[in-house]
């Protein structure tokens, strides 16, 4: 009998510990969660006065002091806009909505855009977060003909949205971040529009798991197609370090896109790609302790290479959505690495100092490197995934 009470007092000993550690660190995040939303706030004042009425932000560089800014086409206009209505839903603050609206003003003439698979980027990032904070039906219409104008870049010879025109050698070329793109698509079925969209987005998903992965779970970044044939004439890399590399934006991408597949089909094969995603990732001898992968996971020189601060932003929203549908074990692993992510991330490795950085939230993304484009800089996607991923802890995991 006394054996039993050392027993059953140890276990509640333990279970009191365990609840301790938990309740702690919860409060820990819901600080920093708040730290960061009041840091970036302000922050983004200054990347307001940073950047022109008429243009959007894109980065800054630092040895020069220079803000570097970009037109409505680019494919990162909708991130600002976005970033802006996370820190109104959080802040209320009239002033943030006010410079989100009179953003989203000049961005809604790309909702005719076909000139590339970005639209869901553009549009959905910016309109599509602007609707689900307001409710305003004129947003769900500007999201609506975007998604129509996304539509025409399918081609039913690859089964695939033909993500860049042709350029350099590429014919047809399908890239790996038009996984993201296919949230716009989903939607607007969903709320109304046509089913068509949605089966697009389903086929051409089906079609990247077939040619655009390798035996390890990596991802390849561009497949090149021939739309006479319909047969893929190869595969490569545009922004990585090599063709059979795994560049670290990339595969964070198709890990945020296939677990968002998940989302709208509640199809397993699309949370099983999810996770063998996961796996590459979580698993990698070359994902850094505090998890902010360096700019691609074969890059030459590793550990004196750059990171990409904006690959751990995605990862960690997408992470912090997989864990919704995952449980035991697996389940804490993913949140816990997304917990490791948003601490390093909003530490001063990562995070700027207030008026600092061009105004920006994060330093240490990664563009293009092969491109000599962006390397080592703040950029808007870092930003954006980092509050999305802030915002979705506190709605699903400090409720
Ligand atoms: N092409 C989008 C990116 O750089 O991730």
């Amino acid at each position: 009998m006394k054996k039993y009470m050392v027993g059953f007092v140890l276990l509640f000993v333990m279970v009191q510990l365990s609840y301790g550690q938990t309740a702690s660190l919860k409060n820990k995040m819901k600080d920093l969660i708040e730290d960061n939303f009041v840091f970036a706030a302000k922050q983004y004042q200054y990347l307001k006065a940073n950047t022109p009425d008429s243009v959007m932000p894109r980065s800054y560089v630092p040895a020069t002091g220079k803000s570097v800014t970009s037109d409505t086409k680019w494919w990162c206009s909708g991130f600002y806009p976005g970033t802006l209505w996370y820190l109104y839903a959080y802040t209320k603050d009239e002033a943030i909505k006010k410079e989100a609206e009179k953003r989203l003003g000049i961005l809604e003439k790309e909702k005719y855009y076909t000139g590339n698979h970005d639209l869901g980027f553009m549009m959905y990032c910016s309109f599509g977060t602007a609707y689900k904070y307001t409710n305003n039906p004129a947003y769900k219409d500007v999201v609506a003909i975007a998604a129509k104008s996304l539509s025409t870049r399918y081609r039913p010879q690859i089964k695939s949205i033909q993500s860049w025109n042709s350029r350099d050698i590429l014919k047809c070329p399908v890239i790996i971040d038009n996984m993201m793109n296919l949230e716009l698509l989903h939607w607007v079925s969903d709320h109304g529009g046509d089913p068509v969209f949605k089966e697009i987005a389903v086929t051409h998903a089906n079609t990247t798991i077939a040619n655009q992965f390798r035996p390890d779970n990596s991802s390849v970044h561009v497949v090149d197609w021939d739309l006479n044939t319909g047969t893929v004439l190869k595969k490569i890399t545009w922004q990585g370090a090599a063709d059979s590399s795994a560049w670290s934006r990339g595969q964070t991408w198709g890990f945020y896109g296939y677990t968002m597949m998940y989302r709208f089909t509640k199809n397993k094969t699309y949370l099983a790609q999810a996770k063998k995603i996961a796996r590459f990732l979580l698993t990698h001898p070359r994902l850094p302790s505090d998890k902010v992968p360096y700019w691609d996971f074969d890059a030459p020189g590793i550990p004196n290479v750059p990171r990409d601060a904006s690959s751990a932003a995605i990862m960690a929203s997408a992470l912090l959505e997989l864990g919704q549908y995952s449980v035991g074990a697996e389940k804490k692993e993913y949140i816990e690495t997304a917990e490791t992510i948003l601490m390093s991330l909003s530490s001063e490795a990562y995070r700027a100092k207030l008026g600092q950085n061009g105004g920006f939230i994060l330093m240490h993304s990664v563009g293009s490197l092969p491109h000599k484009s962006e390397v080592d800089a703040p950029l808007t996607y870092a930003d954006y995934y980092f509050i999305e991923g802030l915002t979705r802890y506190k709605d699903w995991y400090l409720k």
